[in-house]
């Protein structure tokens, strides 16, 4: 892979860097994408039909089945080379901020301190009428557990579609954008908003963006380099040609 020497000579003189990752960063540990439901036992359903505050109204079983499943899978898996390497860049950044549409924490196992998650984390669960967070809990099979304090459903402290994203996290997100000098778009459809503003928020206010995906997305034609592969291959000789 060739990664043009002008984009190595930028990244060693920038003091604060950005990066937004999805579901692709953690395909290589062996997690599924959100759309890829090529097979497996949740292949019959889309994201739409399980992830909603409706799904959950409607059968919070299933729902809550689909994400014991999730985690107890999030679990299994260890981080790979690109959550490493972008814990490394952390490391060589005055000011790094590491923005994850990712709920399974594997950005953090991996080493990275500065990680805004803002779709949630599946390790987590919350009353769902806002009593509190939990981290500990009792799963029953095939029922949600119920709060404490209210007696209301306990749910995955997840963004769901059609919810509003965590606010300060969002905000960090926002001026994290507005700020850097370079900014990397990594393993994410783009598909998704307010997430998928962010690259293109960084590009207006003049920031470099960088994309690394597996395909071209939606975002592909705006941006300043795209490197094409999987972001555990291209994303350590990235890290390596700059820092190492
Ligand atoms: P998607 O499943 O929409 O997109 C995954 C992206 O990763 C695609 O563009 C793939 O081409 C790319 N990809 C796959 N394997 C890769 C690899 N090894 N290296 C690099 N790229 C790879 O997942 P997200 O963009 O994360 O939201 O989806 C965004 C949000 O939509 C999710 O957070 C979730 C979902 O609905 C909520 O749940 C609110």
């Amino acid at each position: 892979m060739e990664i043009p020497p002008e984009l190595i000579t930028f990244l060693r003189s920038s003091a604060h860097v950005a990066a937004l990752t999805g579901a692709g960063v953690s395909q290589e540990s062996g997690l599924r994408t959100f759309r890829d439901t090529a097979d497996g036992l949740w292949a019959q359903y889309r994201p739409e039909d399980l992830a909603t505050p409706e799904a959950f109204e409607r059968t919070p079983e299933l729902v809550w089945e689909f994400y014991a499943a999730r985690r107890l899978k999030a679990g299994e898996v260890q981080p790979n080379a690109g959550h490493f390497a972008l814990a490394e860049m952390e490391r060589h950044v005055p000011h790094f901020t590491l923005i994850t549409q990712n709920v399974d924490g594997l950005h953090r196992h991996a080493g990275s301190k500065s990680v805004v998650e803002l779709h949630g984390n599946i390790t987590r669960i919350k009353c769902s009428r806002g009593c509190g967070v939990f981290t500990e809990w009792e799963e029953l099979p095939g029922k949600a557990p119920t709060c404490p304090t209210c007696g209301a459903k306990l749910r995955p402290d997840v963004v769901w579609f059609g919810e509003m994203l965590p606010s300060d996290e969002l905000a960090t997100a926002v001026q994290a954008a507005r700020t850097c000098q370079v900014f990397f778009s990594v393993g994410t459809s783009g598909l998704v908003k307010p997430a998928a503003r962010l690259p293109l928020l960084a590009k207006q206010i003049g920031a470099v963006v960088v994309e690394v995906n597996a395909e071209e997305t939606p975002l592909t034609p705006s941006v300043d380099y795209f490197f094409q592969g999987k972001s555990g291959e291209i994303l350590p000789e990235l890290v390596k040609a700059v820092w190492g």
